[in-house]
Parts: structure tokens; sequence; C-alpha cells
């Protein structure tokens, strides 16, 4: 089956039967932080440390984060959902987008990382490949915060879940 056979909102309803995790991936051009919610961020390669997260070409994020050199990934915890929702809202002001959101900045990335997070990678752009509307941003792990084993944030079925907690 061709490409052009696929409908897309069946494609749509097909990738949604995928659970996945939730990332706020972030990072500061000219004094200015970004972030956004992702859930295409995966691990590439244990050496060198790469990981990649897939940034839609049309989000404000893919042009903060394509003049970057740095940045980093917050792995969300199951009370993080606020966070999450707000990072994934579309057209909230650039400005100040993370007044609401505790944070710290990240020494080696210097973007900010959300606190409560099970973990933060800080990374360096290593490669990026164009896929479609979207680009694959691959980056080499610089720096790694110790991660703790509190419950994950979830994304299945197009809602946000937490393990265990049924439909
Ligand atoms: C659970 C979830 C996962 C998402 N994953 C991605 C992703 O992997 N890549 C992406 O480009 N957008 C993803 N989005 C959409 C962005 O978070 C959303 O478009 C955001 O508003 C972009 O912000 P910006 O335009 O300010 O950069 C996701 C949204 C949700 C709710």
């Amino acid at each position: 089956m061709s490409d052009g056979e696929i409908d897309p909102a069946q494609f749509r309803h097909v990738l949604a039967r995928y659970a996945t995790g939730v990332v706020v991936v972030s990072t500061c051009v000219d004094g200015v932080d970004h972030a956004m919610t992702a859930n295409s961020f995966t691990s590439v390669s244990l050496a060198p440390a790469l990981v990649l997260v897939c940034v839609d070409r049309g989000s404000r994020f893919h042009e903060a984060v394509t003049a970057a050199t740095r940045w980093a990934v917050s792995i969300l915890s199951a009370d993080s959902e606020p966070q999450a929702a707000w990072f994934a809202q579309r057209g909230r002001p650039l400005a100040g987008q993370f007044a609401g959101v505790a944070s710290t900045r990240g020494p080696t990335s210097g973007a900010l990382l959300v606190s409560g997070a099970l973990a933060h990678l800080e990374c360096r752009t290593h490669a990026a490949f164009p896929g479609g509307d979207h680009d694959i941003l691959v980056g080499r792990v610089e720096s790694l915060s110790p991660a703790d084993d509190r419950e994950p944030l979830l994304y299945y079925r197009h809602h946000f879940r937490q393990l265990g907690a049924g439909q």
C-alpha cells in the first residue's frame, strides 16, 4: 500500500494505540525560554549516548531548537499533567511560558528543566534529519540528572494516563 492510500484519521487512530511516556523539551535562545510537550522522545544509542525527538516543522519550538545547539528533556511524572497540557497548548504566550511552572536552569544546556520530573537529560544537537512534516532531532546527551522511581505520566488514546489507572 502506498503512502497516498493512508487515511490521516485512521493513521492517528492506529498510532494512538501506542502508549508512550511524556516529556517536555526545552531550549533557550537569546535569553528567551522555549518548551514543548512531546511523546516522540526515544533512546537511539548507548555509546555514544544519543536520544531523539521529532519536532513539528510548523511549531514555534522547531524554530527555536533549530537556532540552538543545546536543549533539554524533562521526563514527566504522573502529577505533571497540568505542565504537559500547558506546553502542548497551541498559541500560548511565548513570553514567560515558564512563569507558572516550577523549573531550574540546566547548567549544561542553559535550558529550563521542569521541577518534579522523573529525570532530566541535557543534550547537544548531534544531527537533524527531515521526516516529512517533522524533523528528527538527535541529541548527544551531555549530562543526566539522577532518575527517581515515582510513577510516570503516560499518553494513550489521545489522553494523559497513569500506570494501572484503567480507562
Ligand atoms: C502528549 C503530546 C505529545 C506531543 N508530542 C509531540 C511531538 O513529539 N512532537 C511535536 O512536534 N509536537 C508534539 N506535540 C504537540 C506540541 O506539544 C504542540 O503542538 C505545542 O503547542 C507546540 O508548541 P509551539 O508551537 O509553541 O512550539 C504533542 C502534544 C501532546 C499533547
